[in-house]
C-alpha cells in the first residue's frame, strides 16, 4: 500500500506537469487541479442507448489494449458512460465529456459520442501509468470538462488505390486513422489508367484484365528503368461491403470515385469498344495523362457507365458518387466521327461542351437513383451539371466559381491539401514534387477571403487531403506521407479558433504534434521525423 501511495504521488506530479493535448483541438476544455486514480481492474464501460452501447464496446476494446487486466464485469468504482442525449446545439458532431471524481461521462448523439471516445482515448493515452506494484493498471486523470463541436461538415481524406494497391486490412487501418482525428469522409479513388480496382459483376474483364498492368516504371517519371513484374489487385464486392461496414462503424462515409471520361485506360484495355478507335489499349505502366478516353459519341459507353454505376450505388450507401472529370484530353474526340456527330446533333460548340454533355447525362442518371455527383473542378468547363458538387484541386478558384453559381464545393487545392507532395525542401523521399509542409497545411483557410458571408458558409462544405500514390508503393510510405500533415488538416477542419481557448498558433500546434508522435511511435506508425518539421 505504501509503495502504491509513493507511486501515486510521483505520477500525479508528472501528470500535472505534462499538459494533456488533443488533436483536433476541442472547442472548450477545462482541466481542474483535482486528480483521481482510475484503476483499470475496476473500470466499467456502459452505453445508454442502442448505438451508445456499440460505442461503449468499441471503446472497451481500445482500453483493453492498454490495460490487459481490465475486467469489465468487476463491480466498479471507476466508470465510463456513453449516453445518447440531445445537446443544446444543431451541430451534428457535438459532445460533452466530463471527467469527475472517478466517473467519466460522455453525452451527445451517437456520432458525438464516437468523437467523445476519440478524445477520451487521447486523454487516457497521456494519463496511463504503467502497472503498479500491486499489479493494477491505473490512469491518473485530472477532472476535466470538454464541450466540443466541429467547424466544417465535410472533413475528408482521399486515397488512390490504383497507382498502387492497398489491401482491405490496410484500407481499414487508414479508416482507423481518419476516425482518430474525427474525419467523416473517405474518398476512395477506385479506377484509373493504371488499374481498375472494384469488381463489377456485369463486366468481369474490368478486373480480370483491367486490374493488372504488365510493367511499372522505376523511379521518378519518366523513370530510370522499367519493372516487368505483373502488378495489380482489386476488391471483390464482398470486400467492398466489408470496408463500407467498417467505415460505417467508424462514423465515416465512403465516397467511391469512378473516373470518367478520362483516366480510363484500364477500362478500355478490358473493353476496347469503350474507346474512340477500338484500340488495342493497355493498362498503363507509367504515370501521367493519357489520350485514350471513353468515347462520348458511342451509346455503348453510356450503357456501360450506367451498368457499372448500378452496381456501385448498391454497394455504397452514401449520398455522393465521385465521377472524376479531371484531366480528360480531347484529342481522340476531335478525330472521332461518332463524337463529332454527337456534338452536331446536340449543338455542342466544342469538346468541352461534349465533356459537359457526358457528365450531365451521368448526373441525371445518378440523380434519378437518389445520388448526387461530385467532380473535380474541370466539370465547370463547358457548363456545370445541375446539382453537382465541385472538388477544387487546381487552386481554390474552382470552389469559388462553384459557390458563386450556388453549387456546393469541397476545397482540396494542391498547394495545401496534396499529401503526395514533398514535405521538405529538397525532398527527403521520392515524391511527385511540389512542396506542402505541416505549417502550410496548418495555415490553410478553406474559406476564401473573397467569398463573403452566406455564400462561403453555405457552399464551402469543407476540405480534404488527397493522397495520390504514384510514389507511394507501400503502407509505411503512405503513413509517412500523411503523418503529420493530416493532423494539421484535422485541426483546421474541426477547430473554430475564433471560439477556442487559444488562438491559432503554429508553435503551439507543433508541440501538440510532438506529443502525438509518442502515440505514433508506440503504435509503430511511420511519420516525418521531428528534425524535419518547421518549429515555427
Ligand atoms: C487531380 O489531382 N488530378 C484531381
Ligand atoms: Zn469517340
Amino acid at each position: 500500500m505504501k509503495k502504491l501511495l509513493i507511486f501515486y504521488f510521483v505520477t500525479i506530479a508528472f501528470v500535472s506537469m505534462a499538459q494533456i493535448t488533443i488533436i483536433p483541438e476541442p472547442k472548450q476544455m477545462s482541466v481542474f487541479e483535482i486528480t483521481h486514480v482510475y484503476d483499470a481492474s475496476t473500470f466499467t464501460v456502459n452505453g445508454v442507448g442502442k448505438e451508445a452501447k456499440q460505442i461503449a464496446k468499441y471503446f472497451e476494446n481500445f482500453i483493453l489494449v492498454n490495460a490487459a487486466d481490465l475486467n469489465a464485469n468487476v463491480k466498479s468504482n471507476s466508470t465510463v458512460e456513453f449516453i445518447e442525449a440531445k445537446l443544446e446545439t444543431t451541430n451534428a458532431d457535438a459532445y460533452l465529456l466530463e471527467i469527475k471524481n472517478n466517473k467519466i461521462t460522455a453525452q451527445g448523439s451517437p456520432r458525438g459520442l464516437f468523437y467523445a471516445a476519440q478524445t477520451l482515448r487521447q486523454i487516457l493515452e497521456q494519463t496511463h501509468a504503467v502497472k503498479t506494484k500491486a499489479g493494477n493498471s491505473v490512469w491518473i486523470i485530472p477532472n476535466m470538462r470538454i464541450t466540443d463541436q466541429s467547424l466544417y461538415a465535410y472533413r475528408g481524406m482521399h486515397l488512390d488505390v490504383c497507382r498502387h494497391f492497398f489491401t482491405v486490412a490496410e484500407v481499414k487501418k487508414y479508416i482507423d486513422y481518419l476516425a482518430r482525428y474525427k474525419f467523416n469522409t473517405f474518398h476512395w479513388h477506385l479506377t484509373e489508367d493504371q488499374g481498375w480496382r472494384i469488381e463489377i459483376k456485369k463486366y468481369p474483364k474490368l478486373t480480370q484484365i483491367g486490374a493488372f498492368r504488365s510493367s511499372t516504371i522505376i523511379g521518378k517519371y519518366p523513370g530510370t528503368g522499367i519493372s516487368l513484374k505483373k502488378y495489380g489487385g482489386f476488391y471483390t464486392q464482398e470486400q467492398i461491403k466489408e470496408v463500407v461496414a467498417y467505415a460505417t462503424k467508424n462514423y465515416i462515409t465512403i465516397i467511391p470515385e469512378i473516373e470518367m471520361p478520362g483516366h480510363s485506360s484500364a477500362a478500355l484495355a478490358a473493353y476496347p469498344d469503350l474507346g474512340c478507335d477500338g484500340g488495342p489499349y493497355k493498362v498503363q505502366g507509367t504515370w501521367g495523362v493519357f489520350d485514350e478516353v471513353y468515347c462520348a459519341g458511342n451509346e455503348y459507353t453510356f450503357k456501360f457507365m450506367q451498368d457499372v454505376l448500378d452496381e456501385v450505388c448498391k454497394l455504397f450507401p452514401g449520398k455522393y458518387i465521385h465521377i472524376g472529370g479531371d484531366e480528360c484530353p480531347k484529342a481522340s474526340w476531335k478525330k472521332c466521327m461518332e463524337c463529332q456527330a454527337r456534338m452536331q446533333a446536340n449543338n455542342l460548340k466544342d469538346e468541352n461542351e461534349l465533356q459537359s454533355y457526358f457528365i450531365q447525362r451521368i448526373e441525371k442518371y445518378l440523380n434519378k437513383k437518389g445520388k448526387s455527383i461530385i467532380g473535380w473542378d474541370e466539370i465547370l468547363e463547358g457548363g456545370l451539371a445541375k446539382n453537382a458538387t465541385v472538388m477544387s484541386w487546381r487552386g481554390q478558384e474552382g470552389g469559388i466559381a462553384a459557390a458563386k453559381q450556388k453549387h456546393a464545393a469541397i476545397m482540396t487545392p494542391g498547394e495545401y491539401c496534396y499529401f503526395d507532395h514533398a514535405q521538405t525542401q529538397p525532398e527527403d523521399s521520392l515524391t511527385i514534387g511540389g512542396f506542402t509542409n505541416l505549417k502550410k497545411v496548418f495555415e490553410y483557410n478553406p474559406l476564401p477571403e473573397n467569398l463573403k458571408g452566406a455564400e462561403a458558409k453555405q457552399f464551402i462544405l469543407g476540405a480534404q487531403g488527397n493522397v495520390w500514390t504514384e510514389y507511394i508503393p507501400n503502407f509505411s510510405k503512405l503513413e509517412y506521407q500523411i503523418f503529420p500533415r493530416m493532423l494539421a488538416l484535422s485541426e483546421i477542419l474541426w477547430c473554430d479558433y475564433r471560439r477556442a481557448r487559444t488562438p491559432k498558433s503554429y508553435p503551439v500546434f507543433y508541440n501538440k504534434v510532438l506529443a502525438e508522435f509518442k502515440y505514433l511511435d508506440a503504435s509503430k506508425i511511420s511519420h516525418l521525423p521531428k528534425e524535419k518539421l518547421e518549429k515555427e
